[in-house]
C-alpha cells in the first residue's frame, strides 16, 4: 500500500486546477445504461472510483472506453445482456448501488449486490429499495443480493409518490434511474438538492426525460419510453475545492488560487469559510483564497445541502486546530465519522470527540510523525494537518485518497508541498 512521505511547514503558493467531479460523474454514468446509443461525458477525473465502476458497467455487456488523458467516457449501453452486479466489485465502491435503478428502469430486471460498509460504519440503503417498492416494484432480497423486478406484463414501473426520511443522494439518484424510462408517474419528495443531483436531472432531461421540480426538495418524473445517447460535460468537483479553500487559509502566508471552479455549486459553504478571517476572490471561475493571519474559530454542524457538507467536515476540524479558540465540528449526516480525530491528536491537536461532535481546542502546533488514512476525506484531512506540522510525516494507505482526488501530489507540489509518494514495492527493497 502506497504511503506519502510529507515534509510539513511551508506556505502553498500557486494555481490549482479543480478536476470534474467523482460524485457528480457517476450517477452520470449509470444514467448512460439507460439510453438507447452511445454517451460521451467529458471532465470525468481518472480516480479509481470511476475506474472501478467503469467496471461494473462492463460486467453488464456494456461498452464501456475511458481515456485518462482526455479525461473522457464513453458509455454504449446497446450491448447490455446480463443486468447484475457481482458483490466483489459493489463492495469497493457504494455509489455501484445505483445499478439497480439503472438496470431496472432499462431492462426490467435487475440483480445487484448489497453494498458493504464503510470505513465509518454501516450505509443502509432501505431508502432506496422502499422507494422502488412503493413505485411498483418487485423486490427480494437473495442471498446478499436485491432482486428487483417490474411488474410481470406491466410495461415498466407504474410510479407513486415516496418521502425520503433522511433525505438522501443516493436514493434520490437510484429512485430517478428507476423511473425516467418507462410509463411512471413518480413523486420523490424530501428528495436531495444536491449540485449532483441537479446535474443529473439536467442530464437525463437532455437524453428526453421528463422532470419537473428540479432543484427543489420534490421531483416529478413522467416516464418516457426512449432515452438518447448524449455528449455531456462534467462539472467541477466542489468537495475538491472547497477542500483546497481549507487547505489555503491553514499558512497565514499561502496563496492558493483555484481554476475551473463552479462557485455557484459551494451552496453556503464560503459564507462559513470567511468567518474564519480567509479572503476569497472570485473572478470567472476562478477564485484566490487569502489566507488569515490568525485563524478565527467557526463552530459547523453538516447538513443536507446547501449547509455545510459532511464531506468537508474532517478538512474543517483540521483547519479548526490552527484557530485561536474552541469550536466544535458535528456531523448530523454521519454521527460517527471522526476516525481520523485520533491520528490528528498524534500530530498534536487537541481534539475531544463527544457523540457526534468534535470539540476541537486550538490554536495546537502539529509536528510530524506517522499517521493512518481510514477512508476518502479523512485520509486528506490528515495529508492537510501533515501539511500544516512541523517537520516530515508518513501518511499510510494513501489508496484512499487515489479514489477521490485526482493527482493529488502533483497539485501539491506544483503549489510548494513537499509530498513524496512511496510505492508499496519500493517500502519493501
Ligand atoms: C453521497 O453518499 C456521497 N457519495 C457521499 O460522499 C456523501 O457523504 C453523502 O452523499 C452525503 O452528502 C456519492 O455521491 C457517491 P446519502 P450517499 O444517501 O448517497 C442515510 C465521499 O466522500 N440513508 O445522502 O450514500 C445515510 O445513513 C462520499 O465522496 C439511509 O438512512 O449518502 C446518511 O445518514 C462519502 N438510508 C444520510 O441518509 C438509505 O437508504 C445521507 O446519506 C440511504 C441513506
Amino acid at each position: 500500500m502506497d504511503k506519502f512521505v510529507i515534509e510539513g511547514g511551508k506556505p502553498l503558493q500557486g494555481e490549482i486546477k479543480i478536476s470534474g467531479s467523482k460524485n457528480a460523474a457517476l450517477p452520470l454514468m449509470a444514467a448512460a445504461l439507460l439510453a438507447d446509443g452511445k454517451t460521451t461525458l467529458h471532465n470525468i477525473p481518472a480516480l479509481h472510483d470511476i475506474l472501478t465502476f467503469n467496471n461494473v458497467m462492463r460486467v453488464t455487456g456494456a461498452r464501456v472506453e475511458f481515456d485518462p488523458e482526455s479525461e473522457t467516457l464513453s458509455i454504449d449501453p446497446d450491448t447490455i445482456y446480463y443486468p447484475e452486479s457481482p458483490y466483489d466489485l459493489v463492495r469497493k465502491m457504494r455509489a455501484s448501488f445505483y445499478m439497480l435503478g439503472a438496470l431496472l428502469g432499462r431492462s426490467g430486471f435487475a440483480r445487484v449486490s448489497l453494498p458493504g460498509g464503510c470505513a465509518w460504519g454501516p450505509r443502509p440503503v432501505d431508502l432506496h429499495i422502499e422507494g422502488m417498492k412503493a413505485f411498483g416494484a418487485h423486490i427480494s432480497l437473495e442471498e446478499g443480493y436485491v432482486v428487483a423486478k417490474v411488474p410481470q406484463g406491466s410495461g415498466g414501473l407504474p410510479g407513486g409518490s415516496f418521502k425520503l426520511s433522511p433525505s438522501s443522494v443516493g436514493a434520490t439518484v437510484n429512485l430517478l434511474l428507476a423511473t425516467v424510462k418507462g410509463r411512471a408517474r413518480a413523486e420523490i419528495r424530501n428528495a436531495a438538492k444536491e449540485p449532483d443531483v441537479v446535474q443529473l436531472c439536467s442530464f437525463l432531461k437532455q437524453m428526453g426525460a421528463q422532470i419537473e421540480g428540479i432543484g427543489t426538495s420534490t421531483l416529478h418524473v413522467q416516464g418516457v419510453p426512449h432515452l438518447k445517447g448524449i455528449t455531456f460535460h462534467n462539472a467541477p468537483d466542489r468537495i475538491e475545492t472547497g477542500t483546497f479553500m481549507i487547505l489555503g487559509a491553514m499558512h497565514p502566508e499561502s496563496r492558493l488560487t483555484l481554476t475551473n471552479i463552479a462557485a455557484g455549486d459551494l451552496g453556503m459553504f464560503p459564507g462559513w469559510f470567511q468567518k474564519t478571517g480567509a479572503e476569497l476572490q472570485l473572478s470567472g471561475n476562478a477564485m484566490q483564497i487569502i489566507a488569515p493571519e490568525v485563524i478565527q474559530p467557526v463552530s459547523v454542524i453538516t447538513e443536507i445541502y446547501p449547509g455545510f457538507p459532511t464531506d468537508l467536515q474532517a478538512q474543517w476540524a483540521t483547519l479548526m486546530t490552527q484557530a485561536e479558540g474552541e469550536s466544535q465540528v458535528t456531523d448530523t449526516i454521519y454521527p460517527d465519522r471522526f476516525s481520523y480525530i485520533p491520528e490528528l491528536v498524534r500530530l498534536g491537536a487537541q481534539v475531544k470527540v463527544r457523540n457526534n461532535s468534535a470539540i476541537i481546542n486550538g490554536k495546537t502546533p502539529l509536528s510530524g510523525t506517522s499517521v493512518m488514512s481510514t477512508d476518502l476525506r479523512a485520509s486528506v484531512s490528515l495529508v492537510m494537518a501533515a501539511l500544516c506540522a512541523k517537520g516530515r510525516s508518513e501518511v499510510l494507505r494513501v489508496y484512499h485518497l487515489d479514489r477521490g482526488y485526482a493527482k493529488l501530489e502533483e497539485k501539491l507540489n506544483k503549489v510548494g508541498a513537499g509530498i513524496t509518494r512511496i510505492n508499496a514495492e519500493d517500502q519493501l527493497s
